[in-house]
């Protein structure tokens, strides 16, 4: 059984996986070669061959307990017949969201344009040692509300996202829960074993509503992933002491801890949930000694916790993949 599952399944303390959240992307020079010869980055995703290479770069490089399907949250609006534009200056949004369009999908279509998704998922099983994890995810429905109504263009850095038409947003919320569940189960049926639920926008999501638009729907897709058996790690980006509300609420398998929070009050309130990640991805920029360090503080914190070692959010594209291969050698060093 890989360590990630020992982990996640066995609450096994005596070992600590070590996977990155963006472990293929940017900061490796070999996926910005086989990017400039991609345009389209939804079209790169949806290449299997090239999906599935994408995805084994980085366990090519380092001794790394999983790897995460390369694809994006946003294969699911492009799925629902949304049109999804990636932008290099404001990121990704879709311009024209059309709400008749995304109730009418039948789930066959929607199945027929993730085939590529499945088939890169397959591929990759195939290539991957035995002892390593295959890591598959979704967006939660907050987290693509933010991109299909372009929500992040309307805040300024710190204010809470205002809606109005609740009853709309609400439709759309069960709409995305339906379709994230079947997206979930081909992507098991293809060969996952750990499902992440991504919610990266939930620190915008007003106090009032942090049961309707966060705790509620992570938990449908939670219950829905120990309904088909697979292991699930959400990731509520932003929830600072709200994270233990999420936890008691939700209760996924695994909690993924951003850099806002601090880890001692982590170790101290969140119980019966593994931990994973918690380090600044901007440390990683610093000098090698503070990086292990920060490395070293976060395996004394959680060393008697079931622990998988990863960041709090993605790897930056400016990291020097050197630095990488150093923090998974001191963790592999230090743990088992
Ligand atoms: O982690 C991995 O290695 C797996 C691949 C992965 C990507 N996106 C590839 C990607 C995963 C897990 C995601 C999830 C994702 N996508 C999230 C949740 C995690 C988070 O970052 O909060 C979100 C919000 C998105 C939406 C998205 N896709 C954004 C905001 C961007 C642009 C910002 C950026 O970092 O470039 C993308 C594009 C994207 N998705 C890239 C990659 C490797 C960069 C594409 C490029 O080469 O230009």
């Amino acid at each position: 059984m890989s360590k990630l599952l020992k982990c996640l399944i066995h609450k096994d303390y005596s070992c600590v996986p070590i996977w990155f959240m963006r472990q293929a992307g940017r900061y490796l020079p070999e996926f910005r070669q086989l990017r400039s010869q991609n345009k389209n980055f939804l079209e790169l995703c949806f290449k299997s061959d090239l999906a599935a290479e994408i995805t084994l770069q980085p366990m090519k490089r380092f001794n790394l307990d999983a790897a995460i399907i390369f694809s994006d949250i946003l294969v699911i609006p492009h799925a629902l017949g949304q049109q999804v534009e990636f932008r290099k200056i404001n990121g990704p949004w879709c311009p024209k969201f059309n709400i008749n369009k995304l109730i009418d999908i039948k789930d066959k279509d929607f199945l027929l344009t993730l085939e590529p998704v499945y088939q890169a998922i397959k591929k990759t099983k195939d290539m991957l040692k035995k002892d390593k994890a295959l890591i598959a995810f979704v967006g939660a429905p907050w987290t693509l509300i933010v991109y299909l109504y372009n929500l992040k263009e309307q805040r300024n850095l710190n204010n809470k996202v205002i809606i109005s038409n609740r009853k709309e947003i609400q439709i759309v919320i069960e709409k995305l829960e339906e379709f994230l569940k079947l997206h979930i189960l081909y992507q098991k049926k293809s060969g996952a074993e750990v499902i992440q639920i991504f919610d990266s926008w939930a620190g915008l999501i007003e106090e009032k509503d942090l049961n309707d638009y966060c705790f509620k729907p992570n938990r449908n897709l939670v219950n829905f992933c120990k309904e088909i058996n697979i292991p699930v790690i959400c990731f509520p980006r932003g929830l600072k002491n709200n994270y233990k509300k999420f936890v008691d609420e939700v209760k996924p398998s695994a909690i993924n801890i951003d850099q806002e929070i601090d880890p001692r009050w982590v170790k101290k309130h969140l119980n019966d949930v593994c931990i994973q990640g918690g380090m600044d991805p901007e440390i990683l920029l610093q000098d090698e000694k503070i990086v292990l360090n920060e490395t070293e503080k976060y395996l004394e914190i959680f060393k008697n916790n079931p622990y998988i070692f990863n960041l709090g959010h993605g790897i930056l594209p400016t990291t020097n993949p050197n630095v990488i291969k150093k923090i998974v050698d001191k963790v592999n060093l230090i743990t088992k």
